[in-house]
This record gives C-alpha cells, structure tokens and sequence, in this order.
C-alpha cells in the first residue's frame, strides 16, 4: 500500500537528500505535484494567490480547512502540511491546539504550520507533546507584515539576525519537524542549518538549506511580478492568455464550436 510521508520521515531527511517542497490549494493541482514531491504545504498564501487579499492576514480557519481538504483529496504520497492562518495560534497554547486539531480531523492533514515568533515555542512544546506534528517559519514572516510595514528581507542588522537565529534553535527545541527559513541571507540560513537538528526548509534563503520550497503559482509563471528568489519553470501566464485570446477570437468568428465539437453531429 502506497502511504504518506510523514513527520518522521522529513525529520530524517535531515544531513541527506534535499526535501523537495511546493505549495497548493487545489485537488488538481496537488494531483500534478503529488508525484514529484515530498511535501505539499497548503500556505495561507492562498489568500493572496487565490483570494486576492492584499496579505495573508484575512486568511481564515475555514478557508485552510477547504483548501486542505481539496490537497488531500489530490494526493496521495505527499506529505500535507497545513499553515495555521493569523488569529488561530497566538493567543495561548490552547486555542492553538482546539484549532490545529480542527485543521488535522476535518481534513486529515498530517502537520500544521505556524510563523515562530517569541512567544510561539511554547505553542509549539504543548501541541506536539499532544501529538501534533509542527512545522515552523522563521525569518520573513508574512503575518507579521502589519507590524513589519511591508514583505521585507530579514535578517541584515546584528540583533535581527540573532533574534531570527534564537527563534530558530527555539521553534526546534520546542520539537517542530522542520523549519521553514524565509528570506534571509545565506550566511545566516546556513548559520540556521547548522545549528539545529531538524531540515530547514528555503524560500528566498539559498542553497543552505536542506529543502526548498516556493508557491507553486510563481515557479509557474502566473504572475506578472514574482519576488527575486523566484525561479519561473514555466510561463502559464503567457500560454493562458494565448490560449484565451484564441477561444475568444473563435467565438468572435463562429468557428467554436465546430461539427467535431457538437452533440448529434451525424444525426439528423
Ligand atoms: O503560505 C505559504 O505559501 C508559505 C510558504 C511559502 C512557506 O508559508
Ligand atoms: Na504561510
């Protein structure tokens, strides 16, 4: 029987093979990366890629809890991790845990994920101790763009760098399975990697880290902009316009639908 990856299974990853990570939000699309991937993170960015919030702080439980059903129903091998959105987690170690459970029974997700502040270690310590595996986010932290006043690179004064490297060696003391680092230099990500036990997960923070991961729909090409770290494997931007302005101008021209595209053709 074909089974999931899991925690543990990631964990050990840790000193060997790189963990090859995506997002998605979708059934079709985790069906496409399930194959090629070790682990499907269904980010809160989906508020952004799919909702068009202006940040990830509007994303709530209920919309992590569709989406993660529609990753689960589409995978198969992979690893899914669901984010733990802005609001579910912060307030105290229970509510975190009342909700990241929540998450894993109506989807059947096997991790969540939350952004490390200082006060989150704690959250993390009691959840796993309660048995549910945590994945944490370092460095850039999208839900704290309210606070940062904008997505910016972390990391380049001394005390933020040491502030981000303490809520690293925190986040896996506290017994997550993996970090994500965002958006740091690669001094500081490799700094990262070598002080702690468990994979660290890269967007925008190099080579240095044991994984990688990026949203799916930027390596894709289907934004006009994409951050500087991101590598664009394709341009579905581009052939989605093209494929468009074609229906559109058949349309136009009455030559969609055609005689092989219409029911009873023969009959009649
Ligand atoms: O929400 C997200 O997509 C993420 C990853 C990019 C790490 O948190
Ligand atoms: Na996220």
């Amino acid at each position: 029987a074909v089974r999931r990856l899991a925690a543990p299974d990631v964990r050990a990853r840790k000193g060997k093979t790189p963990v090859v990570c995506l997002t998605a939000y979708t059934a079709p699309m985790a069906e496409l990366l399930d194959e090629h991937c070790d682990l499907l993170l269904v980010g809160d960015s989906v508020g952004m890629v799919v909702h068009g919030l202006p940040n990830t702080v509007g994303v709530t439980l209920e919309m992590m809890i569709l989406h993660g059903q529609a990753v689960m129903r589409g995978s198969k091998t992979a690893m899914v991790v669901i984010d733990m959105p802005f609001g579910s987690y912060e307030g105290s170690a229970e509510v975190a845990y009342a909700n990241a459970t929540r998450l894993m029974k109506e989807t059947g997700a096997q991790a969540v994920k939350v952004e490390a502040g200082p006060t989150i270690a704690e959250t993390i310590d009691y959840m796993v101790k309660r048995g549910i595996p945590v994945m944490g986010h370092v460095g850039l932290r999208p839900q704290a763009v309210l606070v940062d006043g904008g997505f910016k690179a972390k990391g380049k004064a001394g005390d933020e760098r040491r502030r981000i490297l303490e809520d690293a060696k925190a986040t896996a003391e506290a017994g997550a399975f993996a970090v994500v680092v965002e958006g740091v230099a690669e001094g500081l990500a490799r700094e990262i990697t070598e002080a702690i036990p468990v994979p660290t997960i890269g967007i925008g923070a190099s080579s240095g880290c044991d994984g990688q991961i990026l949203v799916t729909d930027d390596m894709l090409g289907l934004f006009d902009w994409t951050p500087k770290f991101v590598r664009r494997y394709a341009d579905l931007r581009g052939e989605i316009g093209r494929a468009v302005a074609a229906y559109a101008e058949d349309v136009r021209e009455r030559r969609f639908p055609g005689p092989a595209e219409i029911y009873f053709a023969k009959a009649v």
